[in-house]
Parts: structure tokens; sequence; C-alpha cells
């Protein structure tokens, strides 16, 4: 298998399948910050082979993309016309569009039989949504056996609460979540298992955003997502602080 220039592996392996790497160009923005959400996620996704998916709210396409490339069979959905056009021209350049299907609709109100799908997953979506009709929704729709997986915004992490503060407007009217909130959307599924990510990390990107010194922002970024990933095992409860959660959900 070729490595593509943006293709990063798992733990800094050498990639021996297609599900073991993350192609962080189909991540779209933030990707240093959503590799290791994907490298979290994917492996407990399991084989997605010959599976059924659907995707909330794809945007310009890049999960869908990534999971087909992976052999999924997905749907996604969203509320805008213009951006399942561009999903559509997305799948198309990756040679997945046999894969993947499109339609305008509503998370919060699916028009899916029961029991339809294998896996679902969303990444900054339900923050649009009222989460716990959507996890309703998504249990109804999920086969027995099949797995939600919902990637989301978190609510207190400082610098980023202030970013929104100051930049995003739009942020007030935004579900961003508690680590109840995860409980809430878990609550409706018979087993959740989640994780937090990026805590100091989000400081690396001072080298990005404000000096943009690329070799310091790579460094700073590694070593910072290392200090996060001890600081968040000894001390649990500053995961509420962080700035993503991935919530993985059963249906039994
Ligand atoms: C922040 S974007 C994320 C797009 C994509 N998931 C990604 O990560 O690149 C949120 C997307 O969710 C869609 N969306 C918002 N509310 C929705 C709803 N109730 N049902 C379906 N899609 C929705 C928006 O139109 C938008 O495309």
């Amino acid at each position: 298998m070729l490595k593509s220039k943006n293709m990063l592996t798992l733990k800094g392996q050498r990639p021996t399948s297609r599900s073991d790497s993350v192609e962080s160009d189909l991540l779209l923005w933030w990707e240093d910050f959503y590799v290791p959400v994907f490298e979290y996620i994917l492996p407990k996704m399991g084989i997605l082979e010959g599976k059924k998916g659907l995707e909330l709210g794809t945007g310009t396409g890049g999960t869908a993309t990534l999971l087909a490339k992976r052999g999924a069979s997905v749907i996604g959905i969203d509320l805008l016309p213009f951006r399942l056009a561009e999903a559509k021209a997305r799948v198309s350049e990756h040679n997945v569009a046999e894969s993947v299907n499109f339609a305008l609709m509503d998370a919060m109100h699916l028009a899916f039989p029961d029991n339809t799908f294998d896996f679902i997953i969303s990444k900054s979506v339900l923050v649009f949504t009222e989460h716990a009709q959507t996890a309703k929704e998504c249990y109804r729709v999920l086969k027995p056996g099949g797995k939600a997986v919902f990637i989301e915004n978190m609510r207190y992490h400082p610098m980023v609460w202030l970013y929104r503060k100051m930049f995003l407007k739009y942020s007030t009217k935004l579900r961003y979540f508690s680590i109840r909130d995860v409980e809430t959307v878990g609550a409706e599924f018979e087993n959740l298992e989640h994780r937090e990510f990026h805590l100091s990390a989000v400081g690396a990107l001072f080298w990005r955003k404000c000096i943009a010194i690329p070799a310091l922002y790579r460094t700073s970024l590694r070593l910072l997502k290392a200090i996060d990933t001890s600081l968040l095992k000894c001390f649990p409860f500053f995961k509420r602080f962080c700035w993503i959660t991935a919530m993985i959900c059963h249906k039994d």
C-alpha cells in the first residue's frame, strides 16, 4: 500500500492494512487534532468491509470518504444541499462514489426503518441538535450489535471557550458537550465508552495561528499531546476541560 504524504500512521508504525492509518487530509480541518481521535475510534469500529453505515451531518464528505475507502458503504446526510454537492464531488475525486450515497435529511428525524445500519458516525454535528433526540433516532436505526460513534466539541476548554466567545458569534446557539451531556447520549444505548482529547495540546496552536513557526508547532504539539495523555490518565477530573470527546455507543 502506498503511503500518501497526508497519511499518518498509528503510533508511527508503517501502515500494514487499510484500516490502520488515517488520511489526515480527509479530516478537513484541525486535522492534527482529529488524527488521534480517529486512531482511537477506527479500531473500536472493527472491520468496516461490507458494513453499512450512516454519517450524520456529512458536510463535505471527508469522513464518509475515509470510511468508504475502508470498504464500508455509507449514506451521508446533511441539511445543506450545497454541502452535499461538495461531498459528492469529494467521493468522486477519491473513487468511492459507488460506495457512498447522500440524502438531504435531519439527523433528529431519520427517514430510515428501524435496525438499518451496522454503524453510525458523526463529527461536530450533535452540537447543532437536541442530543437525546438525535441519540434516540440513532439507536432506532442502528442494528442490534451496532455502534454509534459521535465525535463532539466540548464546552469547558478555557482557550477554546474564549476563542468561541471572541470569534464565533453563532457558538452561543450550539450545544457543546459537558461530561453530563456525554452521559445523556450514552444513556440512550446499552453501553457507552468515551474518551476526551486535547487539554494543553491546544496551546501548540500559538505557533501556528499567532506566530507561525512550523517546527515549534510540531514539536510543542507532540510534547503537549504526550503531557495530556499522562495528565488525563492520572487526573481524570480534567477530562471535562478537554476540547474534543469521542463517544462510542453500543446497541445490544
Ligand atoms: C461543523 S459541520 C461538520 C461537517 C462534517 N461532519 C465534518 O466534520 O467535516 C456540521 C454539519 O452538520 C450539518 N447539520 C447541522 N445540523 C444538522 C441536522 N440537524 N441534521 C443533519 N445535518 C446537520 C451542517 O449542515 C454541517 O454540514
